[in-house]
């Protein structure tokens, strides 16, 4: 639970969103693999996803850099009222620097804290929960946060890598987190899980020494996602309901009290899954996979940011973020705006 005893609230006055160019339909896809558009529907609900030009200059730092400037617009401020960068990313441009310090730069913050988080596909949802408490400690005052993954670099774009190829684009998105004086704002309740034996189900290895006990070696896996499908369904169907469940348990409430359910974009079927379980009406969760596919630590904020753009979102409203992913990780981030 959070701690109520703070002097200070948090509201989130800004958000934006960046998302690459060039699409990659489920029809480019059949052309180099073993696949149907048809398939690829019924199994996850997607049709197209995102792929960052990196030979042109389109990595996680500069979608970043894009949609933390949108969000500073969209809050109408600057980039010298950020006292804190955060980024969550498992995709940075390179170990170091991180994409915090890079577009901290870039975007003339001056010499402000800044630094990346890796969560995987949890990190959004993680490190707003971050802010939350770096604000209410009275250590900072305006936060950015990005959520931010070029995931597609990773992926093996033939019929052995299949599995996660049709799963995975890239994108980023922000939120700018500022003080606010009145305390019932902020986050009211939330979670943080990790599980590091199951983190063999899904994972990236860089070299022979990254492959799990049990798993034989293969040169062509090297940085590609390896991903046990069938495992991580059943690991993100269970998780995603548990600490739906632990959440509104924290905070005291029914599902139904909550005005909207941002949650990470992996499978519509996971997303249906917890839809039923909690008798969620559609208005209330928004599904936009079928357009970006998972872009991991992007997927929340995205969904936030067009939420805010449509206008569905409003002052007052109780707001759960929800993610889980590799790690594997999970968690939730329970809001009043
Ligand atoms: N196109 C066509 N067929 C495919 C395929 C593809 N892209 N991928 C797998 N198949 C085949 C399999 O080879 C298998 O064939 P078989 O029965 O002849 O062996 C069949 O489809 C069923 O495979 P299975 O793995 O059971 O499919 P599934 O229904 O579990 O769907 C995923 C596969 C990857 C879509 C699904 O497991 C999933 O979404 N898992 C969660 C992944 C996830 O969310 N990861 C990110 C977490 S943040």
């Amino acid at each position: 639970m959070s701690d109520t005893n703070s002097r200070f609230g948090v509201e989130i006055i800004g958000s934006g969103l960046c998302l690459p160019e060039s699409r990659l339909t489920n029809h480019d896809l059949e052309e180099c693999m073993e696949t149907t558009s048809d398939w690829i529907v019924k199994r996850t609900g997607i049709t197209e996803r995102r792929r960052a030009d990196q030979a042109n200059g389109e990595r996680t730092s500069q979608i970043s850099t894009k949609a933390i400037q949108n969000a500073l617009d969209d809050a109408k401020i600057s980039a010298s009222d950020l006292d804190l960068l955060l980024v969550a990313t498992m995709t940075p441009d390179s170990p170091t620097p991180s994409v915090g310090c890079i577009v901290a730069d870039r975007i003339g913050a001056g010499k402000i804290g800044a630094m990346d988080i890796n969560a995987a596909c949890s990190g959004f949802v993680f490190t707003m929960s971050i802010a939350d408490a770096l604000i209410k400690s009275g250590a900072y005052k305006t936060i950015g946060v990005i959520g931010a993954d070029c995931i597609t670099r990773f992926i093996d774009y033939s019929t052995a890598g299949r599995g996660a190829a049709i799963l995975f684009g890239d994108g980023a998105g922000a939120m700018i987190f500022r003080r606010s004086e009145s305390q019932a704002q902020g986050m009211i309740a939330h979670r943080m899980h990790s599980d590091g034996e199951g983190g063999k189900h899904l994972f990236i290895p860089s070299s022979l020494l990254d492959f799990p006990e049990n798993f034989e070696f293969d040169e062509n896996a090297i940085n590609r996602v390896q991903m046990n499908g069938k495992a991580v369904f059943k690991f993100a169907v269970n998780k995603f309901q548990q600490v739906i469940a632990d959440t509104l348990e924290d905070a005291g409430i029914s599902p139904e009290k909550v005005d909207h359910y941002v949650c990470h974009q992996a499978n519509l079927r996971i997303l249906d899954s917890a839809r039923e379980r909690f008798g969620i009406p559609e208005e209330k969760l928004l599904v936009n996979i079928h357009k970006y596919g998972n872009t991991v630590a992007g997927s929340v904020p995205l969904v936030y940011a067009e939420l805010m753009e449509s206008g569905k979102i409003k002052p007052g409203d109780l707001v759960m973020f929800l993610a889980f992913g590799a790690g594997l990780t999970w968690g939730s981030s329970l809001w009043q705006l």
